[in-house]
């Protein structure tokens, strides 16, 4: 038995959760291995609308295994909100959620200090999601981090001590705070959390695929958001990549099979950073409108843009991708022309290699297709598609060299089309 990946190959917020939720019933188990509460995963079904952060997205069919990896970052206060809200909307979770010993918490003064930072660097600011997720990593790499095992064993000397490091940093930055609720909070989502399982989850995972179990491995943020490969500095500070999955489970690397690479027919981006084919103007505001480009997490705006293969391309070296999805195409059903970035100007020279920087020297060579110009959200079967989106799907995979195996024309579980002739 293999363990499968879906990952996003743009700048996040590519659908993962809704595939994720779709491809759930063909698994036994779903993992999360990066990423924490930075993460907002929609899934649609049933006239019901879930954000899910920290949770994985296969928690809603059947009962399935759901594992918090070692790889994620976890914020008690935000996991007792989100797990609670589940809950009450009918959906137990505490028999079918297991959390990893290693996974590393998020302390409130992590988010005091990702505040404080990004405050330090003005105009350099990262435009974080404001939770956390860059102190939380960093303590853990340097080895000062607060894990769910140690919650279990001598944890209130150990978070002091912690807690005494950070506001010393935030002393030094002159950042002003109470952490009185926020604290109170956190000490609550601690309690809260000892109602769930702990597993070894690299052993769990590694004796249920021994046992002929099949996995799919969730992740949050997307390729080029990656901590080594991603838009650096502008990044999250994890390992989005098919390896994160290798490290955020102990799963070992030649146990992975399929990797789903999924991506939007259009590229959107939140926070800061370089954006190749960033639509400023009205057609930009038309794919914002039309796709409801608003975060999931903090509500900000999604800048949006054309896709962008050069770096489509790259996110698919780097993650051996064997299948792709696309999602959102129905956004662009009423355009007359779309757009797709084929290679890159650099220094006067057309290029399709992912540069080591892509700022503002980088300019996008387009190819225009025609639009289908077809409302595609009621399909049922790739049968029904429009010839032109055929013709755009046959120039992507063309392009791509990887077979495109579901098309995603709408937000809804049952708006997914799986191509069987790709
Ligand atoms: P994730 O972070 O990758 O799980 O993606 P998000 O949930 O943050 O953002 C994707 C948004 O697009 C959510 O609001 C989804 O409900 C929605 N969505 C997903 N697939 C489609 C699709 O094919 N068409 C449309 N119109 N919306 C979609
Ligand atoms: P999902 O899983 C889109 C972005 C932030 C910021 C940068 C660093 O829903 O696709 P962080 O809080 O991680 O330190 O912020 O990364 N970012 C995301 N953008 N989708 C996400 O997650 C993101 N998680 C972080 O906007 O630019
Ligand atoms: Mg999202």
């Amino acid at each position: 038995m293999k363990v499968d990946v879906l990952l996003g190959l743009q700048w996040g917020d590519e659908g993962k959760g809704k595939a994720v939720d779709v491809l759930t019933p063909r698994y036994d188990v779903i993992a999360r291995f990066q990423g924490g509460p930075n993460a907002g995963h929609t899934l649609e079904f049933e006239g019901q609308k879930y954000i899910l952060r920290s949770i994985p997205s296969g928690i809603f069919q059947g009962n399935k295994i759901n594992i918090i990896g070692n790889g994620v970052v976890l914020d008690p206060a935000l996991f007792k909100a989100e797990a609670e809200a589940l809950e009450a909307s009918g959906h137990s979770l505490k028999d079918k959620l297991h959390i990893s010993r290693k996974a590393h918490l998020i302390l409130p003064t992590h988010r005091l200090l990702d505040a404080a930072y990004e405050a330090a660097k003005g105009d350099a600011k990262v435009g974080t999601t404001g939770k956390g997720i860059g102190p939380a990593y960093t303590d853990k790499v340097s080895r000062n981090g607060l894990r769910v095992g140690d919650i279990l064993c001598h944890f209130n000397p150990k978070y002091i001590r912690i807690r005494t490091y950070h506001e010393q940093l935030l002393k030094s930055l002159n950042y002003r705070y109470d952490l009185t609720e926020p604290e109170k909070a956190w000490f609550e989502g601690i309690e809260y959390l000892k109602q769930f399982q702990f597993t070894d989850s690299e052993h769990e995972i590694n004796y249920l695929v021994n046992s002929g179990k099949s996995i799919l491995c969730e992740g949050a943020q997307g390729t080029m958001l990656d901590i080594d490969f991603g838009s650096y500095p502008f990044v999250t500070s994890s390992s989005t990549v098919c390896a994160g999955a290798c490290t955020g489970l102990g799963v070992a690397p030649n146990r992975i099979g399929e990797v789903y690479g999924i991506f939007k027919a259009y590229c959107t981006r939140v926070g800061a950073g370089p954006f190749p084919t960033e639509l400023l103007g009205e057609t930009g505001d038309k794919m914002c409108t039309l796709g409801h480009e608003f975060g999931s997490v903090t509500g900000r705006q999604r800048r949006c843009g054309w896709m962008d293969l050069v770096a489509l391309k790259y996110s698919i070296m780097i993650n051996g991708v064997t299948k792709l999805i696309m999602t959102k195409s129905d956004v662009l059903d009423s355009f007359e022309t779309i757009k797709v970035c084929v290679a890159y100007q650099v220094d006067g020279k057309e290029t399709d290699y992912f540069p080591y920087d892509i700022n503002e020297h980088v300019e996008p060579v387009y190819v225009e297709l025609p639009g289908w110009q077809t409302d595609m959200t009621k399909m049922q079967s790739e049968n029904e598609f429009p010839e032109k989106f055929n013709a755009y799907l046959s120039f992507l995979e063309e392009q791509l060299g990887v077979p495109v195996k579901i098309v995603s024309v709408g937000a809804d579980r049952e708006q997914t089309i799986e191509r069987y002739t790709a």
